[in-house]
């Protein structure tokens, strides 16, 4: 018999990657102060967000999960927003076309604040300062000052949150979300790539696609699903103060969720299965994700999944594989054959951002054909294991940042400092975005043609 779970049973557990807060007292008040705040999300929603993920896990959608590696205070703004929105949205078009199945839709947002680091310490020169834990719990100024945890960052971060989700709902929901709107864009993109004639047939046949519809009367004035789309939250809950203020009782279901985003993930660094943080996401129940790297042994992987998920509930776990461009083969195969022997269900999901970071030029970088590789090998396990290949998460911008090099746009290392503003990590950028999902759009292709080939 499990122990039983209460939104704080994680406190009597070990526990890694949390902030030493100085006063205790402030963070007391400042949980039970955010404890009494509307919540960002309803169930229901959640709710919804897993029936969907329960079809990606039966082979019948796609997920595209992404947005910052850390969201910031000082990059709040609408425009940021709007630009990842729309880059988002034209990826998810090219995808619904690769996959000819329905895209979730869920964005690394509205909430993703709180960042793992590989080391307490952050060295400059002579000085040694505590790392930056993401803008929720202190400042990444290198000072002694900013460099402390001061927990009214949280309400500032739920108050960020509340702002960039109702953007968020505005445009899915306002007209923003519009198929043409996002199709002339994407149109545009093609037309000024250097590789855009390799999109350009996808392009034409999502045109052509369009055109046929709306001569049958199906356009976005007469279809609703062609105007507004649906449109979810997540980040890594690894602040579990945070996280435990915000878990609230649904009325509907009397069932804890957390509600300070629709989906939650455990990140790599935090899934230790007698630990705080698994403790914490076995009772809430959204749907959520467990990251995946290369020290993560397959029999580990089926306990966890005991844990997480013990009525093998479809749509509940997302499991978001991340090894690196060359340790795919090493390593997935091994994880899907346990997964699959054991007849549990699960979304798989493809990180290729956090196995393939580098350092060039004295910047944080990942060349953008690793990232590339890293997808491709993914899909190529699935193929050849039978599985589906169920969806993709990047750390990607609306923006035209330089942090990724490669691409069509060549990005040298020597570019890196051009408009390099990542909090952590580094993302594609809007370019780069697309360009990977055009590629993810052929090998879903592929792999919608082998299922009809199959049924045929
Ligand atoms: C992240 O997603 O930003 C992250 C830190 O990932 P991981 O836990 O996989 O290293
Ligand atoms: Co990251």
């Amino acid at each position: 018999m499990a122990e039983k779970w209460t939104p704080e049973s994680w406190r009597s557990k070990p526990i890694v990657q949390v902030p030493d807060y100085p006063d205790q007292k402030a963070l007391a008040d400042v949980e039970s102060r955010l404890a009494s705040y509307p919540p960002l999300v309803f169930a229901g929603e959640a709710r919804k967000l897993k029936a969907q993920l329960a079809d990606v896990s039966e082979g019948r959608g796609f997920l595209l999960q992404g947005g910052d590696c850390a969201e910031s205070f000082a990059e709040h703004h609408a425009d940021h927003i709007r630009d990842f929105f729309r880059a988002f949205l034209q990826m998810a078009v090219a995808l619904t076309y690769g996959a000819q199945q329905p895209v979730v839709k869920v964005g690394r947002i509205a909430g993703q604040f709180a960042k793992p680091r590989s080391s307490n310490i952050e060295k400059k020169g002579d000085i040694e300062l505590p790392s930056y834990r993401g803008d929720i719990i202190n400042g990444i100024d290198f000072t002694a000052e900013s460099r402390i945890p001061d927990p009214e960052r949280q309400v500032k971060a739920y108050r960020q949150s509340a702002a960039t989700l109702n953007l968020l709902r505005a445009f899915a929901q306002g007209g923003f979300a519009n198929l043409d709107h996002v199709h002339q864009w994407m149109l545009g993109f093609v037309k000024d790539s250097p590789q855009g004639h390799r999109y350009q047939e996808v392009a034409d046949r999502i045109s052509d696609a369009l055109s046929f519809m709306r001569a049958c009367g199906i356009d976005p004035d007469t279809a609703p699903q062609l105007r507004s789309t649906d449109f979810f939250t997540s980040h890594e809950a690894l602040l579990l103060g945070y996280e435990q203020a915000l878990t609230r009782i649904d009325s509907t279901t009397g069932e804890c969720y957390a509600t300070s985003g629709h989906m939650l993930w455990i990140g790599d660094r935090t899934r230790q299965i007698d630990h705080a943080h698994v403790e914490f996401f076995r009772g809430i129940k959204n749907p959520i994700g467990l990251k995946c790297g290369p020290s993560l042994d397959p029999e580990e992987l089926i306990r966890l999944i005991d844990v997480l998920n013990p009525e093998n509930e479809a749509g509940r776990l997302t499991l978001i594989t991340r090894f690196g461009h060359d340790k795919v083969f090493e390593h997935l195969p091994a994880m899907v054959r346990a997964v699959e022997r054991e007849g549990k269900k699960v979304v798989w999901s493809c990180d290729p951002m956090h196995g393939n970071t580098i350092t060039a030029n004295g910047y944080k970088t990942r060349p953008f054909e690793r990232i590339l590789r890293e997808v491709e090998s993914f899909f190529a396990v699935h193929r050849a294991e039978g599985t589906h290949a169920g969806g993709v998460h990047v750390e990607m911008t609306g923006r035209d940042v330089t942090e990724c090099t490669g691409g069509a746009h060549a990005l040298s290392a020597e570019e890196l400092g051009d408009r390099y503003h990542t909090h952590c990590d580094p993302r594609l950028n809007a370019d780069q975005a697309l360009e990977l999902a055009f590629t993810i759009a052929e090998n879903l292709r592929k792999e919608s043609d082998s299922r009809i080939a199959v049924n045929n």
